[in-house]
C-alpha cells in the first residue's frame, strides 16, 4: 500500500517547517514549535518506510513489536528535543529514560504509537510526543503522517488540528456515544484485560472501536469524532502528548474511578465530559468474576 500524503487538509497548508508563532505563554509556545518541528520530521520518516520495512521484532511480550521504523523515528525526535533542550529529560518507549534525572522537564515520545498496524500496513499510526512539567501534561503534538492530521495543545492555548480549534463533542448519553479502547500486550497473562469491560460497554453504546492507536484514540475524543476513550495497561509515552490535548479540547481526563489521573497508573478515563460519569459508572461495576471467566 502506497501512502498518498498531501500538503492540505481542510484547506489548510501543513507547516513542513516550523515557524515559531508565540502566543501568550511564550515559553510553552516555543516547546509546542520544536515538538511540532520533531513529530513532522518523525513522520516523514515513518511513510518513507511504510511497506518497505521487512519482519517487524518482538521486543518483549507476544504481539509488542518493533520495527527499523519505530528506531529511525525516535532517532530523530530524540536528536532534535536534545539539540534544543539539553538539560531536559526524556521518556522514550525505544530508549527509554535519557537525560537529567532531575529535570522538571520530562519528554515522553512514542515515535510509532500502533506498530502493529503500520507492521501490517494498516494505516493507523502517529508519533506522539508530549511534554510533562513538574509531572503534569503541559504541551502534546500528535502527528498522523498517512493523513497529514497534526493535533497539538499547549496548557492555556487551546487545541488545534491542522491549526483549526478543535473541541470535544456533545453527546450526553451513553447510548448515543462511540467509545474507543484498548488491549495491553499483557492481555494473556491477565483477567484484568479489559475484555469484558469491552463487551460490556459495546452493549450500552452505539459502538466500541480498538484502533491500534492510543495516542489518535484521544486526538480523535478532542476532535469530536469519538465521545470516549478508556484504557489500561498504558504508558506515559502513549497518552502525555493526548492528556493535554484533550483537556485544551474541552475534555475530561481521570482514572476510571474519576479521582485524579495519574500518567504512570496505566489506566486512563478520557470523554467528551458529558459522558465521563456515566461512563465511569459502568466501567467500574464490571465486576472482577466476569472478568476472570473471560481468559481459561
Ligand atoms: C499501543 C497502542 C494501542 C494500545 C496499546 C499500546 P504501540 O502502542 O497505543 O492502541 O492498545 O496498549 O501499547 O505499541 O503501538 O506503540
Ligand atoms: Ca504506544
Ligand atoms: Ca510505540
Amino acid at each position: 500500500m502506497e501512502p498518498q500524503p498531501t500538503n492540505e487538509v481542510d484547506s489548510c497548508p501543513i507547516p513542513l517547517s516550523v515557524s515559531l508563532t508565540m502566543t501568550s505563554s511564550p515559553q510553552l509556545s516555543g516547546f509546542l514549535e520544536i515538538a511540532t518541528e520533531a513529530a513532522l520530521a518523525a513522520g516523514a520518516v515513518l511513510l518513507s518506510y511504510l511497506g518497505k520495512i521487512g519482519t517487524a521484532t518482538q521486543k518483549g511480550r507476544p504481539g509488542d513489536l518493533v520495527t527499523v521504523a519505530d528506531k529511525a523515528s525516535e532517532a530523530v525526535v530524540l536528536e532534535i528535543l536534545q539539540r534544543h533542550f539539553p538539560d531536559h529529560s526524556i521518556l522514550a518507549e525505544e530508549s527509554g529514560k535519557l537525560g537529567l534525572a532531575e529535570s522538571q522537564y520530562l519528554w515522553a515520545i512514542d515515535p510509532l504509537d500502533g506498530t502493529t498496524n503500520y507492521a501490517h500496513q494498516y494505516p493507523f499510526f502517529a508519533v506522539s510526543i508530549g511534554l510533562l512539567i513538574a509531572g503534569v501534561p503541559e504541551v502534546g503534538v500528535i502527528f498522523d503522517p498517512y493523513r497529514q492530521e497534526l493535533f497539538r495543545a499547549a496548557k492555556g492555548l487551546g487545541a488545534t488540528k491542522n491549526r483549526h480549534p478543535i473541541q470535544v463533542s456533545s453527546t450526553t448519553q451513553l447510548s448515543e456515544s462511540l467509545l474507543v479502547s484498548g488491549f495491553a500486550y499483557d492481555r494473556h497473562e491477565t483477567a484484568d484485560n479489559n475484555y469484558a469491560e469491552f463487551c460490556h460497554l459495546t452493549h450500552l453504546t452505539q459502538g466500541v472501536r480498538r484502533s491500534g492507536s492510543a495516542a489518535l484514540d484521544l486526538a480523535y475524543v478532542a476532535c469530536g469524532r469519538l465521545d470516549g476513550y478508556w484504557e489500561r495497561g498504558i504508558a506515559p509515552w502513549d497518552i502525555g502528548a493526548g492528556v493535554i490535548l484533550l483537556k485544551e479540547a474541552g475534555g475530561k481526563v481521570t482514572a476510571y474511578d474519576e479521582s485524579p489521573l495519574s500518567i504512570e497508573s496505566g489506566r486512563i478515563l478520557a470523554s467528551n465530559g458529558l459522558i465521563h460519569h456515566s461512563l465511569s459508572q459502568e466501567l467500574i461495576k464490571v465486576p472482577l468474576s466476569t472478568r476472570s471467566n473471560i481468559i481459561s
